[in-house]
């Protein structure tokens, strides 16, 4: 074999063999074909695509270039989001599902982006450790039920080096490439049942519903094809998820979500994920008992437990998870109010995020510093009705200049209009329709 061959092929629209496919994954891991070719052969596969069973090739190649955990037929579970800009919901659906009795493993990355990832979430919280070994981490999970660890370079290392070129060559977006990159960490990530929340709108990787289903059915035909339990929900990203945007302001929702005093939204998505996880492993007989157990793990302060446990076996001071006061602040806290009455007909996401990023909470290139303190708290989502003065939003930042432009921008990126508005349904749909 060689690479020129498959770039040929590939670019001919053909398609390649499971072992053309393994073959110049592990030769590219291994050093064996240069940045060059492989590029060339991402941009024709960009063009291309991949038809199913090439696409389980390469999620398996990729899955098997570093360790593949294995839990001893111990199931487990993980969720994957396709990122959005409040999303939260790791921190709170995790300690849910595992005071439930699921067992919960995720390997979660940094955000690149808007807002800081599920890790730098995590880190907020002094001491947090997310760096572990294998074996450290199959320890937390079966004695806890769950654990959250940073995606470390032993697991599935070409996916690694393939997303870094597709990242400079404009072949991200290739639903075959993302499914194969989520999928292959989830393989090795040693789960069983995979719950894919596979988000849609402006804050989004996918802006359109058409592109956020074709993800999701990709996804879940593929973890069918790999004999893993998978369901995928498509749930609306034009506006932020909850109230908090920011770090440290995104765990300490978090840390009320789990209290029960969490914003309906937020709330509403954990219940629901968490129901079709349980409905998934077979713990509930259908989605709604698995919801029920979900609320009553909530109501009875379990999940708070749970998440608890987490912080105090990875290291954290639980005494912040007690009195969320104890986080250090922003030194500048601006209020932004409505300048008209009305009611809100949007508040676009994206914007919402780049501000988050401008003042500091997400990373513009790779290895920058994030400032955990720093974001925007909404005080009212689309719908509400609101009077000239109403608070709409704080915003929480470390530099004047940045902070007041950030204020202004505000105005720019939620809308008031003069006539009610409906609100779009959070969750779009689920593959297959479970709900
Ligand atoms: N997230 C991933 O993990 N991989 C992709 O290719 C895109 C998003």
């Amino acid at each position: 074999m060689n690479a020129l061959d498959l770039i040929l092929k590939k670019r001919a629209g053909k398609s390649l063999a499971a072992e053309e496919i393994i073959w110049l994954v592990t030769n590219y891991t291994g050093g064996l074909i240069p940045d060059y070719q492989m590029a060339a052969f991402l941009m024709a596969t960009y063009f291309q695509g991949l038809n199913s069973k090439e696409t389980k090739a390469l999620t398996m190649a990729l899955a098997e270039s570093g360790e593949v955990i294995d839990f001893n037929s111990k199931e487990v579970v993980d969720k994957h989001s396709s990122g959005g800009v409040g999303d939260k919901t790791t921190l709170v659906l995790a300690p849910l599902v595992a005071a439930a009795g699921l067992n919960f493993a995720k390997f979660s990355g940094r955000g690149l982006g808007f807002t800081g990832g599920t890790i730098d979430k995590l880190e907020s919280i002094p001491g947090f450790c997310t760096n572990f070994n294998t074996s450290q981490f199959k320890k937390h999970v079966l004695e806890h039920g769950l654990a959250i660890a940073a995606q470390s370079d032993k697991i599935t290392p070409a996916d690694g080096k393939i997303y870094s070129l597709r990242d400079v060559t404009g072949t991200v977006d290739n639903v075959s490439l993302i499914a194969s990159s989520i999928m292959a960490k989830k393989i090795a990530g040693g789960a069983q049942a995979i719950l894919l929340d596979v988000k849609a709108g402006k804050g989004a990787f996918m802006k359109s519903k058409e592109e956020a289903f074709q993800l999701a059915e990709t996804m879940v035909r593929l973890g069918k094809d790999l004999k893993r339990d998978v369901v995928a929900v498509v749930s609306n990203m034009n506006q932020p998820l909850g109230m908090a945007i920011g770090n440290i302001l995104e765990v300490k929702e978090a840390i009320q979500t789990l209290q029960g005093k969490g914003p309906q939204d937020l709330v509403f998505l954990c219940v629901t994920l968490g129901g079709l996880l349980l409905t998934l492993t077979g713990k509930a007989r259908n989605i709604e008992e698995g919801k029920e157990i979900i609320n009553e793990v909530l109501v009875k302060g379990k999940g708070f437990r749970k998440f608890e446990e987490m912080v105090i076996a990875q290291g954290g001071d639980a005494s912040y998870i007690h009195d969320p006061e104890l986080f250090p602040q922003a030194t500048y806290v601006l209020e932004v109010n409505a300048p008209l009455d009305g009611f809100i007909s949007s508040i676009d996401a994206y914007k919402i995020g780049k501000i988050a990023m401008d003042l500091g909470a997400g990373r513009k290139e790779k290895n920058a510093k994030i400032d955990h303190t720093v974001g925007v708290v909404l005080n009212r989502k689309v719908g509400d009705k609101v009077s000239k003065g109403t608070k709409l939003a704080t915003v929480h930042g470390n530099d004047k200049n940045v902070i007041k432009e950030a204020a202004t921008d505000i105005l720019q990126a939620i809308n008031i209009s003069d006539i009610s508005v409906e609100k779009e349904p959070l969750i779009i749909g689920c593959v297959p329709p479970l709900l």
